[in-house]
């Protein structure tokens, strides 16, 4: 039975305030969407209401780039958050302006929030996002308890784990989850993005992180599952939970359920190729009627099995010449 294929995810900017070293590593000029070329909140909703709600997305996530950086980032929740079908609606952040913006996000409509921290070290932290002075992480730091202040739920904490930068740091990571109904997510490092970086550190099997968590606490299968590609434990007795998302390790191609939306209105079916990719914002512009629009989406969700990376047998690893940013998460 193939997937349910009812899961979006929207890129609302390709820009970033942070340089990710295996993202957008500083000193590399990458060329951003102008911003006329960005999806409007007006057609970003017209593409919703009259084609991706009636081939039955239901489910929304908000991306970037950082997402929080778009203008008219809470107009796009509270209108996303408003569509009567939205059963879910959510958003993935590096969260260094969310203390500023959690309450008029959660105002909006929005309530669950994925949030980059691959270090709890300020100076590790700033060594990865990149950055001088003071290091961003306290910013960051703050965002979250803010978010937790105002009600965010679930609240899951991405981390990428990267060879000898933020390693030893897992069980600290993992900890989080003991006192805090937090979600900590360790994620194997993809050659996406900075391949250099990628070629010098590799990355490290889920299954390592797990068994060190295991050896020290226990884990035990957590009730639930999460929409995601996320295996999820609980260490016996904590609040939280810690998961594994292994794209490396192990493809996950097959329970994919998701195709993901440019900030310029690129439509692909799958983060790691461009097959069948088509331009929404483009077919918009030039008046192509919405039920062709329509017609071209249903055909990309029918051939999305056979776009899935998996089946191209070359398993997860390659390199990519686009980043996350510029894919949208
Ligand atoms: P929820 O479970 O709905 O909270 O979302 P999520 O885990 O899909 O969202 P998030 O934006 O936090 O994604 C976390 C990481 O999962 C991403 O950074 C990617 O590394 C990985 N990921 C998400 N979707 C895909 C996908 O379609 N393919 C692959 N290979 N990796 C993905
Ligand atoms: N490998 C794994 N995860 C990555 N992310 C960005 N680039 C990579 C990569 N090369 C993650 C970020 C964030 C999410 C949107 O994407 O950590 O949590
Ligand atoms: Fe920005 Fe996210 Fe890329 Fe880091 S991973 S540079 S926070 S888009």
């Amino acid at each position: 039975m193939p997937n349910r294929i009812d899961y979006l995810r929207i890129s609302l900017i390709d820009r970033c305030n942070f340089r990710c070293q295996y993202c957008m590593p500083e000193g590399e000029d990458l060329a951003y969407v102008r911003q006329q070329d960005w999806l409007t909140l007006d057609e970003l909703l017209t593409l919703l209401k009259a084609v991706f709600i009636p081939l039955g997305f239901t489910r929304f996530r908000l991306t970037g780039g950082e997402p929080l950086l778009r203008p008219d980032v809470v107009e796009i929740v509270r209108a996303i958050a408003a569509l009567p079908e939205t059963a879910d609606l959510a958003m993935t952040t590096n969260a260094f302006l969310l203390a500023d913006k959690a309450a008029a996000l959660y105002q909006a409509g929005l309530r669950r929030i994925n949030i980059s921290l691959d270090s709890l070290d300020p100076t590790i932290f700033q060594q990865i996002v990149g950055g001088r002075g003071r290091s961003r992480w306290y910013e960051v730091w703050q965002g979250i308890q803010t978010a937790h202040r105002v009600g965010f739920a679930p609240l899951k904490l991405n981390v990428v784990v990267i060879p000898g930068v933020n390693d030893h740091e897992v069980m600290e990571l993992a900890a989080l989850t003991l006192e805090r109904e937090w979600h900590v997510r360790f994620i194997e490092f993809m050659p996406i993005g900075n391949g250099a970086l990628f070629g010098e550190k590799g990355w490290i099997d889920s299954e390592a992180i797990r068994q060190q968590i295991r050896d020290r606490w226990g884990l035990v299968d957590a009730a639930v599952r999460g929409n995601g590609p996320a295996d999820v434990f609980q260490i016996p007795g904590a609040k939280g939970t810690v998961g594994f998302i292994s794209q490396m390790s192990e493809c996950f191609c097959d329970r994919c359920n998701r195709m993901r939306l440019s900030a310029d209105g690129w439509l692909r079916p799958c983060l790691l190729n461009e097959i069948g990719q088509v331009n929404l914002r483009s077919l918009l512009r030039t008046g192509t009627p919405m039920t062709e629009i329509r017609d071209r989406v249903a055909h990309l969700v029918d051939i999305k099995p056979e776009i899935n990376y998996k089946q191209r047998e070359s398993g997860t690893l390659g390199t990519y010449s686009r980043t996350m940013s510029q894919i949208g998460g």
